[in-house]
């Protein structure tokens, strides 16, 4: 008998139960950039991200008592128009990965369905909010094989927060809403590479507002896979410089939010977005993910911000841009697009804006 059956036989406390449990969490934006990985999906330098609001995927894992057997039960369906068979495998070697650190998962059947409301390869970055979702329902089950009430205090949002990097690096600070920080760095109390850490402390509400607008330059799937953009920085022989240079301008970017800064913090994003873009030139292969229309719209966000609107960018490791600015210039920002750069349509847009973090849905 496996060593993991005695002691779950032993464990009395362990309960038969089935049922459904549903989680609704949002996709999340980087400021400063995640970039190269250790072995456990361990950052090498800490990132930051605002969490959005509108861009979700809902979770719903239905599991069901079934004793214990030492392969994981598991079945995915993705629902909508957002078929992704790939996905679904990366789903099950998930489930299966996670059992190491939720053993009572030995002793259930899990049917997970999973609908993004978000196109697929639209620049939002869909593993972000379906493992930080996927992580929150695994969480809630263990609870629910143990307890009658399942607690939704912080030690519960940090195992989720673990759990879902598992998954993916940058679902992790997708646990929370806000600006977000994975990473341990030695300046900042309770921070770690193992889950994320909402910022709370002392930032200006014209950050903790932001809007975020999507210009979809390019939806063709990218040419590198983000997990294999990360093995590249292994031997990119910029990368140390690389991880010191985001340890400073995560330093600078706090300050500056702390100060409501906005020319600093759209200096400083956009600095992050390049130096993203640099790592992949500059790896063996190279990568050249941004295209001629990011280029040009690069440069027109740049002239406005001259002119005096409050707007900046960033970039993920795509041809997208996210147009940052504060939520009182939307009106100017929307006329600025529709007069400057007609040729993108409501369709070509996606609008968003800095949300509250993830939500348990009553089913
Ligand atoms: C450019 O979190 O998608 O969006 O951990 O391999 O799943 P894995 O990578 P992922 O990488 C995100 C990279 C990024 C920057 C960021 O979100 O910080």
């Amino acid at each position: 008998m496996k060593q993991a059956e005695k002691s779950f036989q032993k464990d009395t406390t362990l309960k038969s139960r089935s049922g459904i449990v549903s989680w609704e969490s949002p996709a999340n934006i980087a400021l400063v950039k995640y970039w190269g990985k250790k072995p456990g999906q361990l950052p090498w330098n800490p990132s930051l991200s605002l969490t959005l609001s509108k861009s979700v995927t809902l979770m719903n894992v239905e599991y069901n008592y079934t004793g214990f057997h030492e392969d994981i039960h598991a079945g995915f369906e993705f629902s909508g128009d957002n078929k992704n068979p790939a996905f679904g495998e990366r789903v099950i070697k998930y489930v299966e990965a996670i059992k190491n650190y939720l053993p009572m998962m030995a002793y259930y059947d899990f049917k997970i369905r999973s609908f993004n409301n978000f196109p697929h390869s639209s620049g939002i970055s869909s593993s972000a909010s379906a493992f930080s979702a996927l992580a929150l329902c695994f969480t809630e089950i263990e609870q629910a094989s143990y307890k009658d009430n399942v607690v939704l205090d912080e030690a519960f949002y940090k195992k989720a927060s673990f759990l879902a990097r598992l998954g993916s690096g940058s679902a992790c600070r997708s646990m929370y809403g806000g600006l977000v920080l994975w990473g341990h760095t030695e300046w900042i109390e309770g921070s770690s590479d193992e889950y994320a850490l909402k910022l709370c402390e002392g930032i200006s509400p014209v950050i903790d507002s932001i809007h975020d607008t999507i210009l979809l330059i390019d939806r063709s799937v990218k040419p590198i896979l983000s997990s294999a953009g990360h093995a590249l920085m292994d031997t990119n022989p910029y990368s140390v410089v690389r991880y010191r240079q985001a340890e400073k301008h995560l330093k600078d970017l706090i300050t500056a939010i702390k100060k409501g800064d906005l020319d600093s913090f759209f200096n400083l994003i956009e600095i992050e977005a390049f130096e993203l873009h640099a790592m992949l030139l500059t790896s063996f292969p190279g990568y050249i993910l941004l295209k001629p229309g990011t280029l040009r719209i690069i440069e027109m966000v740049r002239n406005e911000r001259l002119k005096g609107l409050p707007i900046g960018f960033t970039i993920d490791a795509g041809a997208n841009i996210h147009l940052l600015y504060p939520a009182d210039s939307s009106e100017q920002v929307f006329s600025f697009i529709r007069n400057e750069l007609p040729e993108f349509h409501d369709s070509d847009i996606i609008t968003d804006h800095v949300g509250k973090g993830p939500v348990k849905v009553t089913l």
